[in-house]
């Protein structure tokens, strides 16, 4: 559904995307991780007709995203990592100006505006202005908002950050819920959690650079299964283990504190990376 082959993307004089390929199957829900500056919105901007790219090729379901920019651009539902909805509109407006972009008959249009706030759980709120709303609310509709013309791939820049908990998880159960219809996701992300839980498969970004894609069960899995941390001279030293047999053997030598845990995708990037997703 998404096909990058060697893309890049450079300004004045930051080399934002050195060259990246990756492929996303048509239903996957795929993430891109990677810390702030990855390149992960320039890729999102890229692929979704916002920004151009500087070498390198791209199709969205088949469309090249510059040779047949309108076709793949419908194929597209953006939910950016700032929030851009008109604050001074209503919640059934917003909906509405995005369906006439996209040349959507009016009663075609109402009836999937209604089924959407329904859906994302804003039903009750059509005549809200905008600035009435929670961040998660706008999230939610801005979610709704990019589902309008029924795309086949939604790109999701970052959709929980600054959210609380509760509401985060909120949005991760919108966005399984989305892909369960049949839409294709691209989720960007520097939250580890999120993409331990959501993905099928993960890409780790690093300064424009692909690292691995693989599942996060798989990526996790080249690190061990268990690791134990201990603080040493104000440092974390972090310690893996492929059983809990190994790592009991190892703690039943340790008289100082420590804490026993499972892998998670963090590990298995600062392995990778040298650094820290956050
Ligand atoms: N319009 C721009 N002009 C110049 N540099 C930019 C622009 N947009 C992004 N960059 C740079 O490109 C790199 C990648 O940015 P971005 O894609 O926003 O990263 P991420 O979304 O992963 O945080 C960063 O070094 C950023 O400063
Ligand atoms: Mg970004």
């Amino acid at each position: 559904m998404i096909k990058v082959n060697n893309l890049k993307k450079s300004y004045k004089d930051v080399q934002a995307l050195n060259g990246v390929s990756f492929r996303v199957s048509a239903g996957e829900l795929f993430a891109y991780l990677g810390p702030n500056g990855a390149g992960k919105t320039t890729t999102v901007r890229i692929l979704t007709g916002l920004a151009k790219r500087s070498g390198g090729d791209a199709w969205i379901n088949g469309f090249h995203i510059e040779h047949e920019a309108l076709d793949a651009k419908r194929q597209c539902g953006v939910v950016p990592q700032t929030i851009n909805l008109d604050n001074e509109l209503t919640v059934f407006e917003n909906l509405t100006i995005h369906g006439l972009l996209f040349g959507m008959p009016a009663a075609k249009r109402t009836q999937k505006i209604r089924e959407l706030l329904d859906y994302v759980g804003l039903g009750d709120r059509e005549k809200t202005p905008v600035a009435r709303l929670s961040g998660g609310m706008k999230r939610r509709l801005t979610i709704a908002r990019a589902l309008v013309h029924s795309p086949r791939v939604l790109f999701l820049d970052e959709p929980t950050v600054g959210l609380d908990a509760g509401i985060r998880r909120r949005i991760w159960a919108l966005i399984k819920r989305v892909q369960k219809k049949g839409t294709t996701i691209f989720l960007t992300t520097h939250y580890i959690e999120e993409a331990e839980f959501l993905a099928q498969r993960v890409a780790f970004l690093d300064e424009g650079a692909i690292i691995a894609v693989d599942s996060p069960r798989a990526l996790m899995s080249r690190q061990g299964a268990w690791a134990i941390d201990r603080v040493v001279d104000d440092n974390v030293k972090t310690i893996y283990f492929k059983t809990k047999e190994a790592a009991r053997e190892y703690t039943a030598t340790q008289d100082e504190s420590f804490s026993f845990r499972r892998v998670n995708l963090e590990d298995a990037f600062l392995a990778l990376t040298g650094k820290k997703v956050k």
